[in-house]
C-alpha cells in the first residue's frame, strides 16, 4: 500500500478522508463532535498520531481513506497527462474535491488511453497497484472494443485471430521502437467490429497491431482491465469510486489466461 505518514494534522486528516472541505471539519470540530481518544479536539492544527490515536466523529470510529480509486469512462478529445495544452485532460472532468492530494498521494492515471480512445480508465492514489497493473511484466488483461475501417471475411477474421495469438510484429512509431506484441486475444463481434485483449500496453498498441495487419482503427474503447469492467451505466465524463468488489476485480491476480 505504500508508505504512509504517521503523523497528520487532524484537519488535513479529516479533509482526506471525506469529511468535506477545510472549512466543513472546522465546523465539526467547533461543534464538538470529534474526539480523540475519548476528549473533543478543540482545534483542527493537532496532531495525530495515526498508529496510536482514536478519532471519532459524531460518535462513529474515523474511517481513514488513504487512497481512492476512480473508475472514469474517458470521452474522446481528452488527454491522459495532468498537463494541459492544446486540450482538456482528464482531470478537467473532476470535482476540484476529488483532486486534492490524499494521505497516499496524488492521483495517477492507471494505463494512458489515447485522444480519441475512450471507456475504462482508472484513476488512483495507489502507486503500488498503478505500476501492478500497468508493469507488462504482470501480463494484466486489458480488452478494447475495436471498429475497423475495412470488414474482413470469415476466413480473414480467422487469420487476424491467429496473428494476434501468435503476436503481431509492430514497426516502430513515433520515438517508440518496434516490437513483437505479446500473443493476445481477438474476438470478433461482426466483419469490422471486434475485441482485441492485450497483456502488454505498449504505445499505441492496438491502433499499431491492426495497422500491421494491414487495417485501421477507427473507433476505441478500453472496456474492461482484469476482471473489472467498465460499468455501462456511466456516462462518458463521469466518474465515481469502485466498490469494494470492483476494486477487488481489478487486483485479483490469479486469472486464467
Ligand atoms: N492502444 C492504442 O492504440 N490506443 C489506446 O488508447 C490504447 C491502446
Amino acid at each position: 500500500m505504500g508508505k504512509i505518514e504517521e503523523k497528520v494534522r487532524l484537519d488535513r486528516l479529516l479533509a482526506n478522508s471525506g469529511y468535506g472541505s477545510r472549512s466543513d471539519v472546522k465546523a465539526l470540530v467547533r461543534d464538538g463532535l470529534v474526539t480523540v481518544n475519548g476528549v473533543p479536539a478543540g482545534r483542527t492544527d493537532i496532531h495525530i498520531n495515526l498508529s496510536r490515536d482514536r478519532i471519532e466523529v459524531d460518535g462513529q470510529p474515523l474511517k481513514i481513506a488513504v487512497h481512492v480509486y476512480y473508475m472514469m469512462n474517458k470521452p474522446a478529445g481528452y488527454v491522459c497527462s495532468s498537463k494541459g495544452g492544446a486540450h482538456s485532460t482528464v482531470f478537467d472532468l473532476l470535482e476540484d474535491a476529488d483532486k486534492g492530494k490524499r494521505l497516499g498521494g496524488e492521483l495517477g492515471i492507471v494505463g494512458r488511453l489515447d485522444l480519441d480512445t475512450e471507456g475504462l480508465l482508472i484513476l488512483t492514489t495507489d502507486g503500488e497497484l498503478n505500476h501492478r497493473l500497468t508493469s507488462p511484466k504482470h501480463r494484466i488483461p486489458k480488452t478494447y472494443f475495436v471498429k475497423l475501417e475495412n470488414a474482413v471475411s470469415e476466413a480473414g477474421q480467422k487469420q487476424y485471430a491467429e496473428a494476434v495469438a501468435a503476436g503481431v510484429e509492430i514497426p516502430p512509431e513515433d520515438h517508440e521502437p518496434g516490437a513483437v506484441c505479446r500473443g493476445g486475444k481477438l474476438e470478433w463481434d461482426s466483419g469490422n467490429t471486434c475485441r482485441l485483449t492485450i497483456y502488454e500496453g505498449l504505445y499505441h498498441e492496438v491502433k499499431r497491431i491492426f495497422a500491421a495487419l494491414g487495417n485501421r482503427v477507427t473507433f476505441l474503447k478500453r472496456i474492461s482491465i482484469n476482471h473489472l469492467s467498465l460499468d455501462p451505466a456511466l456516462a462518458p465524463g463521469s466518474y465515481r469510486e469502485l466498490t469494494e468488489q470492483e476494486l477487488s476485480a481489478l487486483t485479483l491476480t490469479n486469472h486464467i489466461l
